[in-house]
């Protein structure tokens, strides 16, 4: 059985009151933080986890929050971002929903490691049933004294506020989050000025995660060192992995980072093998932005290691042959799946998404998406292909925000891993009904 740090105590029956939190353990890192450590102290323990951003890009925190500005008289802002709108990411939700407090420690400890007076909960707006949560939660924190003015004597002083979203993707954008949080449209801004330096209201802000921030609960509690020890290499600690597609036991669950990913499909613990006995197609590994591996390839790096579930075994190979953990959605395909399909679905999200600030990305993901359609239905044309790859590489990189990487990287990897399929489906439509299952490792492409 796995380290739990963050979901210990999920199923414990009344966890959502800070009653039945407080009994296994709960405000305790509050405690310990507020009473007996400075805010340097604890970014310094911060660092020493080895913790990085949960959110996607897997930045370190604690140097995160060293790079946070400190100038005289100007107030500094921690936002946790909950927008969690990545396609198959639902652990925020899990962890939000199942034991709130948790969140609110971790935020209150984190605000007061960063300095900040005002912290806000950027929500996902198709999370409102959570909102309700967490304001009950911030409402029980603030009549237990560990929110408002004050806190357990200290001086310190913390209001914190839930702000739901208004539904769209890129204001998970952590830029786009706050114009989005100013009463602005979520457009990201161009950077530099970094939110460390010029964020919420122009005032250094920090933006992390909800499991990010959740994760310093046990950091103070256990502290760094100890943290550390958990996982592998620069890949420390626990992660939440959202698991789903064609999978015995789609869930949440929380990994000591370093299990092997062919452990983590097939092993009861976890997602509980294939379902109905089916082959491994493909898995998309962090989320819908990473690049999709076919299975040879995300049980075993190229050299033929067995694939870990950390930051740097998933990467290895870089793009021709690796992927990334992302945010821990992981999609698993079976060999019924269409590469195609599903990759005319993601980019339709992209599409749909993209906020329109920038021409490679606001036209790019179009365009894919209509070549996609065409293939799909039946009308592709063998330059479609190469068509399709000049385009992702045009809006690759070229973007004020990622999320033209997000959209370009889906559609290199599936030509990459998967042109057969695509040949099969231009050169015999009448092939794409019933799926097929084509791969070749010779087929790579140059990344
Ligand atoms: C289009 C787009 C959507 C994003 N959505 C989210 C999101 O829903 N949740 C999240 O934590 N980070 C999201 N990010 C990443 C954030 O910009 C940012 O890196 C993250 O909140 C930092 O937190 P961390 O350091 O704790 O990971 C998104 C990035 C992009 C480009």
């Amino acid at each position: 059985m796995g380290k739990k740090l963050l979901l210990a105590n999920d199923h414990v029956p009344g966890i959502q009151s800070l009653d039945v939190y407080s009994k296994h353990g709960g405000y305790a890192a509050v405690e310990k933080a507020l009473k007996t450590m400075t805010p340097d102290a604890l970014v310094e323990e911060v660092k020493t986890s080895g913790l990085r951003g949960r959110g996607g890009a897997g930045f370190p925190t604690g140097m995160k929050w060293s790079f946070l500005a400190k100038p005289e008289g100007v107030p500094r802002y921690l936002v946790c971002n909950a927008d969690e709108s990545e396609p198959g990411t639902f652990k925020d939700r899990y962890l939000m929903e199942r034991i709130p407090h948790l969140l609110i420690e971790g935020m209150i400890v984190s605000s007061f490691a960063l300095g900040a007076n005002t912290s806000y909960i950027y929500i996902r707006g198709e999370y409102f049933y959570i909102v309700r949560i967490l304001e009950k939660a911030i409402e029980e924190a603030y009549a237990a004294g560990y929110l408002g003015k004050n806190i357990l004597g200290t001086g310190y002083d913390l209001d914190l506020y839930v702000h739901p979203g208004a539904g769209a993707y890129i204001c998970g954008e952590e830029t786009a989050l706050i114009e989005s949080l100013e009463g602005k449209r979520g457009n990201p801004r161009i950077k530099p000025p970094f939110p460390a330096v010029k964020g919420l209201y122009q005032c250094p802000t920090v933006v992390n995660n909800v499991e990010t921030i959740a994760a310093v609960v046990p950091i103070v509690n256990m502290g760094g060192a100890e943290y550390a020890k958990i996982g592998i290499g620069r890949s420390t600690g626990t992660k939440l992995i959202s698991a789903s597609g064609h999978i015995n036991k789609p869930g949440v669950y929380e990994i000591e980072l370093g299990v092997p990913v062919e452990e983590f499909i097939y092993s009861e613990e976890y997602c509980g093998g294939i379902k109905n006995g089916k082959k491994l197609k493909a898995v998309v590994a962090g989320g819908s932005s990473v690049p999709i591996l076919p299975g040879e390839l995300i049980l075993k790096t190229a050299q033929g290691e067995p694939r870990l579930m950390s930051y740097e075994s998933l990467a290895d190979g870089g793009f021709a042959t690796g992927t990334m953990l992302g945010s821990g959605g992981f999609i698993v395909m079976d060999e019924t799946s269409s590469i195609v399909k599903n990759l005319w679905n993601f980019t339709r999200f992209y599409h749909h998404e993209s906020c329109g600030q920038c021409s490679p990305c606001r036209e790019g993901t179009g365009w894919m998406e209509k070549i996609l359609h065409r293939i799909m239905d039946g009308h592709g044309k063998q330059s479609d292909i190469d068509l399709l790859w000049d385009l992702q590489k045009n809006i690759e990189g070229k973007t004020i925000c990622p999320l033209g990487d997000a959209a370009a990287w889906p559609v290199a990897s599936a030509i990459r891993h998967f042109r057969a399929e695509f040949e099969a489906y231009v050169n015999n439509p009448g092939s794409i009904k019933e799926v097929r299952h084509y791969y070749s490792v010779n087929n790579l492409q140059p990344a």
